[in-house]
């Protein structure tokens, strides 16, 4: 049964598209619970959801290939509204006696349509003509019986079809996307004024119900969490703290691969919200594990060790404990549903609290296990969580592990954290860290030869990185002004002993990626 089986809402079918989860993410921004499901997901699943209506994403495939993904029968048995994006408006037109084929030249950008039924549901109050994003080769050559042009654009006569006696729907572009700015109207339509769904999805509602769920779930037991300062361990511990007070115990690990001041700053921030933190430093295992190691990977694999043989260490001190709470998010539980949409090489290795020692087995409680990061940022803020913790910067789990190319030494980390401290203190002072999504020193393993007074220096290097992103995925370097990289190289090899020298990344991602390790 789906937690979510009493809330009015839509179930999306993802037939391949990138764009899939934006999908689910516009119909939630309307405030109505969206989830997404793979076109084969077995139907009692979705259906447990009790959707209103459908949304059937786009997707890579031709609806005439043999083996193509098929339209599930229950879809249209439901006698639910459904609405078909891109390839999804193909596979309703084809199943239900249209003809789909290749469209004369492929149609990819901006398009504008315009609307010819302006009085109905779906496209009632929205301008004609409309901006919109095409990306398909594919088109509908005929309409099936009982359908109508809705809209139509210079290059598709049929941009948009509908059957408005049995509710069915297709568009030719992406609602979905910036690139159509009245999109998200066009999916709220669909899902209030077509489907019926009340828009009660909100963080105050998300909130209400987590907490009786989370108290519910835990009755009298003792809760664990692991905390980093990070939105999405800080959002968990709330819930779970509101939910059950003191039965929450959360636990902060210091690897001493933080920045300057970090630790402290995060256990107070937390115990500011009223949680109980138990605070371990263990920066000597983290450095004992570390080191003679170089290679990134190998350093991921120990710090994820150490990190569980620490954790395990203080669970067991501080047990027991029933449940362990996690800050598992939405993307993480669809990609592990479908692992083909993971990236094919994996590039690095992330770690969670996984592979923890047989006896101590947790019940998970993963209360963001349905929410996407601006939704976690939006529950936060509805519960007081102050917008300096909702905002920060994301930090790697290995730390400075991974921005110390070489060997990790305390005396290198420290030379990192005051490098890095002056690029937070510059960009922070200057406005330019709003306009950073990450920003932070790296240390790089090679010495170069300077000068200083009337002294020759044989000193190691500090690049600088700050990069804009919308979802890590591909990131941009940020065109610092160069007075500013000035004052943060002057300031670096003046006030760092062991540095004399300064580069800035100038790469994007790709080809290069976040973090230099
Ligand atoms: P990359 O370097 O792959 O980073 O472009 C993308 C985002 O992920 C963060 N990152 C990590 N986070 N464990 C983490 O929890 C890791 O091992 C790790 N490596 C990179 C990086 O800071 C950026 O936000």
């Amino acid at each position: 049964m789906s937690p979510h089986s009493a809330r009015d809402a839509i179930a999306v079918l993802d037939f391949g598209s990138q764009y899939a989860q934006l999908i689910v993410r516009r119909i939630r921004e309307a405030g109505v619970y969206a989830e997404l499901f793979p076109w084969d997901a077995d139907p009692a699943e979705v259906l447990a959801l009790r959707p209103k209506g459908f949304v059937l994403s786009g997707g890579p495939a031709s609806v005439y290939e043999p083996g193509a993904p098929s339209l599930p029968p229950y879809v249209l048995e439901s006698g639910r509204p459904v609405l078909g994006i891109c390839y999804g408006m193909q596979l309703l037109a084809h199943a239900l006696g249209g003809r789909v084929a290749p469209a004369p030249a492929r149609e990819y950008g901006r398009a504008e349509v315009e609307i010819l039924e302006p009085e109905d549901p779906l496209w009632r109050g929205l301008p004609s003509p409309m901006a919109v994003w095409m990306s398909h080769g594919d088109r509908v050559e005929a309409l099936p019986p009982g359908f109508r042009a809705m809209a139509r654009s210079p290059n598709a006569p049929f941009a948009s079809i509908g059957d408005p006696a049995r509710r069915l729907y297709g568009v030719q572009f992406h609602p979905e996307v910036a690139h159509t700015p009245l999109g998200r109207e066009l999916l709220r339509r669909f899902a209030v004024a077509l489907c019926g769904c009340r828009p009660t999805w909100t963080p105050g509602a998300i909130a209400e119900e987590q907490i009786a769920r989370i108290r519910e779930r835990v009755g009298g037991e003792r809760v664990l969490c692991a905390v980093s300062g990070g939105v999405d361990s800080t959002v968990t511990a709330v819930l779970v703290h509101r939910a059950v007070g003191e039965q929450l115990q959360c636990l902060f690990v210091d690897t001493g691969l933080l920045r300057r001041g970090e630790g402290e700053e995060v256990v107070a921030a937390l115990r500011a919200l009223g949680l109980p933190v138990a605070a371990v430093n263990a920066a000597e295992a983290f450095l004992e594990a570390l080191r003679g190691v170089t290679d990134p990977e190998e350093k991921r694999v120990r710090i994820g060790h150490t990190f569980i043989a620490v954790f395990a260490e203080h669970a067991r001190r501080l047990g027991p404990f029933r449940f362990l709470a996690q800050g598992t998010l939405y993307p993480d539980v669809i990609e592990s549903r479908a692992p083909e949409r993971r990236a094919a090489a994996r590039i690095k290795t992330h770690h969670n609290v996984g592979g923890l020692p047989p006896d101590l087995s947790f019940e998970l409680i993963e209360p963001l296990r349905y929410l996407f990061k601006d939704e976690v940022r939006a529950l936060g803020a509805h519960l007081g969580i102050p917008e300096a913790l909702l905002r920060r910067q994301p930090f790697p789990g290995p730390g400075l592990a991974v921005r110390c190319v070489g060997e990790v030494t305390w005396e290198r980390l420290e030379r990192l954290r005051a490098a890095d401290a002056i690029v937070q203190e510059e960009l922070a002072r200057s406005g330019w860290a709003e306009r950073a999504a990450q920003a932070f020193a790296v240390l790089l393993p090679v010495r170069s030869v300077g000068v200083m007074g009337d002294a020759r220096t044989y000193e190691e290097v500090v690049a600088v990185r700050a990069v804009a992103t919308e979802d890590f995925m591909t990131a941009s370097w940020v065109p610092l002004p160069h007075e500013l990289l000035d004052r943060i190289a002057t300031r670096i090899v003046n006030e760092v002993p062991g540095v004399n020298r300064v580069l800035y990344d100038i790469t994007n991602k790709p080809p290069a990626t976040i973090e230099w390790e």
